[in-house]
């Protein structure tokens, strides 16, 4: 498997995350007021998956890499760092907002966090991917590939991102479909 395929893996659980933390923030918006325990579980995701696991997978073992390639890399390059310390800011502010017990803090962060990462995963996966696979060679792409096995998951936040998925994502559904199922008569 090539370095890509492992971080487009990564991308893909990370906006199960998102799809997630969507739906709570329409919740909130709703005039329901956010549930603190789920929310720490988001934030503990986001932390430990999102950026000690996957950002500095991308951080550590692969941008340095790609930068050995070409000095015309320096560009996109900085400016994914640029993204995932934003990324970093707004995972405090929904912090701050869950120490505040701030419903509308929390619709703010939340929105424009599901906004910034779900586009720079789209970035990632649709630009900067077709720039790894053409510009690194194969004992590069090994290298980066051994370099992201030493990384582990934690099964718990899978089990955790279930739960959610299964409450949020779920329970809306049957909502939709009530209320689909309503306007259809
Ligand atoms: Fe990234
Ligand atoms: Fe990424």
């Amino acid at each position: 498997m090539k370095c890509t395929d492992l971080l487009f893996q990564d991308h893909k659980i990370i906006l199960r995350c998102l799809d997630v933390l969507e739906h709570m923030a329409a919740r909130v918006q709703n005039d329901q007021p956010f549930e603190t325990e789920d929310l720490q579980a988001v934030l503990r995701f986001l932390r430990t998956f999102a950026d000690d696991h996957h950002q500095t997978k991308e951080e550590s073992a692969l941008f340095p890499e790609l930068r050995r390639t070409s000095a015309a890399q320096e560009g996109p390059l900085r400016h994914m760092l640029f993204e995932h310390d934003q990324e970093r800011s707004l995972v405090e502010g929904l912090e701050e907002a869950l120490l505040t017990k701030s419903g509308m803090e929390f619709v703010h962060f939340a929105n424009r966090l599901t906004a910034l990462l779900g586009n720079h995963i789209q970035k990632e996966d649709n630009i900067l991917f077709d720039i790894v696979e053409r510009s690194l060679s194969t004992e590069q792409d090994d290298r980066v590939v051994s370099e992201f096995n030493k990384f582990q998951i934690n099964p718990e936040l899978l089990v955790d991102l279930r739960r959610l998925e299964w409450k949020y994502l779920r329970k809306d559904g049957v909502t939709y479909a009530v209320k689909a199922r309503a306007s259809a008569h």
